[in-house]
């Protein structure tokens, strides 16, 4: 099967980056990862990318202050120079233009760790918890120009405890945004995703694994 040609695009710790060098070096996922790009010449993320190999580049959005628009031109050039196919955010703390996404329509995913459209933005474990719901979890989507929002591929349901903390609300959810975001980009790298309108649905059916998961 043809690998799907991956940029990924971050700005810290990178565990979501690294599940995905892991599934493909699994034999679990039929991608590449062409460029690791970072706006942070110290996220960890850079040294996971280089540990395995990867391209990592900072590109620094030092003087682009206001400047969005430029700043994303550099990612274009960047990610289509490496023969990018599909822009995976993982953790990338910018807010995009549409220089970005008219570049990569329908090709670029976010990662969020929340079950949306409820908690877009950040600190969204904290909101969960202090709005007092009984679910939350993790969606991977499409990125449109809205923040957080775009048509949503899978989400992975988790359940909130009484004693959750934010801290262990957010490591049961990090451990299923490791899972569906591999699962998205297959799926993509397989061209089973059909966006219409705000819908995705999958080419070949809904399995519950890729509908939905539901994890205690
Ligand atoms: C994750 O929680 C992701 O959902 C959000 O940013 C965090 C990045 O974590 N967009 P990591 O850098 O992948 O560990």
């Amino acid at each position: 099967m043809k690998k799907v040609r991956i940029g990924v695009l971050v700005s810290g710790r990178g565990s979501n980056l690294q599940a995905v060098i892991d599934n493909i070096e699994l034999g679990l996922l039929a991608a590449e990862i062409a460029v690791v790009i970072s706006d942070q010449a110290d996220a960890y993320s850079l040294e996971r990318a280089k540990n395995h190999n990867i391209p990592a580049v900072h590109i620094s959005a030092k003087g682009y202050k206001g400047k969005r628009d430029a700043y994303d031109a550099l990612l274009v050039q960047e990610l289509q120079k490496r023969g990018v196919e599909l822009v995976c955010l993982a953790g990338f703390m910018r807010i995009i233009t549409p220089v970005l996404i008219a570049a990569f329509p329908h090709r670029i995913l976010n990662i969020h760790p929340s079950l949306l459209p409820a908690f877009p933005g950040l600190h969204v474990q904290k909101k969960a918890l202090e709005h007092g719901v009984k679910f939350s979890g993790c969606t991977v989507h499409f990125v449109d120009e809205g923040m957080d929002t775009g048509p949503i591929i899978i989400q992975a349901v988790v359940p909130i405890l009484d004693n959750d903390t934010e801290e262990s609300l957010s490591t049961r959810i990090l451990q299923q945004e490791h899972k569906i975001y591999s699962r998205a980009i297959q799926l993509f790298a397989e061209g089973r995703l059909k966006v219409e309108s705000n819908r995705v649905s999958v080419i070949g059916g809904l399995t519950e694994s890729n509908a939905f998961l539901i994890n205690p």
